[in-house]
């Protein structure tokens, strides 16, 4: 599995506390399949791009000094999670804050309720600004479930959509489990990943969790979203048609 949404990184944002957490993050994932990650630490003031990015490479490196002396099969690359609010149209360049430098920017908007139309207003300006966003959680925003065709809106724009794994068990309850399974059953959603933020209490343990997602999710539906369209994102590529009947 390649995990495009998680909170790993010690010490940077309500994610691992210390390098203890962070490592006992990596021995989950590799016990679960997981062979690449993608740091996405929460990045909230856009005027302090230059710090964060010091402070995630710095962390980076570090991570994978260790798992490569450790000879554990696995390997973090950069990216943030960023909150869209109206400082986005202030913000300068967002390309450091991509997913592996590439145009994809991972997304997320308030879990207050806001105004639909900021929804496409927000998109609209990382596109301006050369980036695709992966919307994270959208099963999770009360004003997507509120009004459904949001979420189709952002995808016919280009953007991606990515489900947490935890909503797809059902962690969070049913009415978000519900969206999460309905959202990557119409095609809405391509991605799966587990925003994991503590070993033990908001963990990315994805094999036990995916015994718990509803049973029309298939094991080739699951492939797709945590194997195949992540390579494309870390490629850089376009995500291609998803093969019928999955
Ligand atoms: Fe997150």
């Amino acid at each position: 599995m390649i995990d495009l949404h998680c909170h790993l990184l010690w010490d940077m944002d309500d994610g691992a506390e210390s390098m203890e957490k962070t490592i006992a993050l990596c021995r989950s994932a590799v016990k679960n399949g997981i062979r690449i990650i993608a740091a996405t630490p929460h990045l909230t003031d856009l005027e302090l791009i230059e710090d964060f990015l010091y402070e995630r490479n710095q962390r980076i490196a570090e991570l994978n000094g260790y798992l490569e002396m450790e000879k554990m099969p696995l390997k973090v690359c950069g990216g943030a999670e960023v909150y869209l609010d109206h400082h986005i149209f202030e913000a300068e360049s967002l390309d450091e804050v991509t997913i592996n430098r590439s145009k994809y920017l991972l997304c997320e908007y308030s879990l207050q309720p806001f105004q639909p139309e900021r929804a496409a207003l927000f998109a609209e300006e990382i596109f301006e600004r050369g980036c695709t966003p992966i919307i994270a959680h959208p099963e999770r925003y009360p004003t997507f479930r509120r009004y459904p065709s949001i979420p189709r809106e952002l995808r016919d724009m280009g953007a991606l959509l990515q489900v947490n794994a935890d909503s797809l068990a059902g962690l969070l309850g049913k009415e978000i489990q519900a969206f999460a399974k309905k959202l990557l059953l119409d095609g809405t959603a391509d991605l799966i990943a587990t925003d994991a933020h503590d070993p033990q209490f908001r963990g990315n343990a994805i094999e036990r969790l995916q015994k718990q997602f509803p049973p029309e999710i298939s094991k080739e539906l699951i492939y797709w979203a945590t194997w195949i369209a992540p390579q494309y994102v870390l490629r850089n590529a376009d995500l291609p048609e998803r093969p019928k009947g999955i």
